[in-house]
């Protein structure tokens, strides 16, 4: 039986930070799944499609990973594929207390997933995609942080709604 797990988030957008957690997590299980929320209570520059465009356009040499983009619960599209673990980055004690809560709540909702904790590499602790965003918009280099193809759509984002 394959081993699958998911790994949701808001990827507004990817950084090096989640691609690093989605390596690690792709040699632990059969299949994972990057599952992009849709409906989410943050404000979010990229549409859905152009935040799985940009995933799928640095993941290409993961054989075992798929994008999807779901809305609703998390544990909801974990059990419609079939995933047996939700996985989550932690950067710093900072992330512990909301990502308890969440697995806790996902543990009540559907006790047969667990989540997996992978801790971020230091050089990443400190990354988010609001940081990223805030430094592009004010004309920091971000290539030691994302990939090549979200920093040119980021800064192409950055002048179209500058605008
Ligand atoms: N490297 C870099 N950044 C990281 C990171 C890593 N390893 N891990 C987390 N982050 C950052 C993200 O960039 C993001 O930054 P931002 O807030 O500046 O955009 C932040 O940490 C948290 O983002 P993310 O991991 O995408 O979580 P989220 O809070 O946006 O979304 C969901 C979390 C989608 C999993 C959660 O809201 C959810 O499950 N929603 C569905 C509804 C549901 O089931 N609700 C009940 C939950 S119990």
């Amino acid at each position: 039986m394959k081993r699958i797990a998911i790994y949701p988030g808001s990827f507004d957008p990817i950084t090096n930070g989640h691609l690093d957690i989605l390596r690690r997590s792709a040699t632990l299980f059969d299949l994972v799944y990057i599952a992009v929320a849709v409906n989410l209570r943050k404000d979010v520059l990229f549409t859905p499609e152009e935040r799985l465009e940009l995933i799928r356009s640095c993941t290409t040499d993961i054989p075992n990973v798929k994008i999807e983009k779901f809305s609703g619960l998390t544990v909801d599209f974990a059990r419609r594929v079939g995933a047996i673990a939700i996985v989550r980055g932690l950067r710093a004690i900072s992330d512990f207390e909301y990502e308890f809560q969440m697995a806790l709540m996902n543990k009540h909702l559907n006790p047969q997933i667990d989540t997996i904790f992978l801790m971020s590499h230091q050089k990443y602790s400190y990354l988010s995609s609001s940081l990223i965003k805030e430094l592009a918009r004010l004309g920091a280099d971000i290539s030691k942080f994302v990939p090549e193809s979200v920093k040119v759509k980021l800064e192409e984002k950055i002048r179209e709604v500058k605008k």
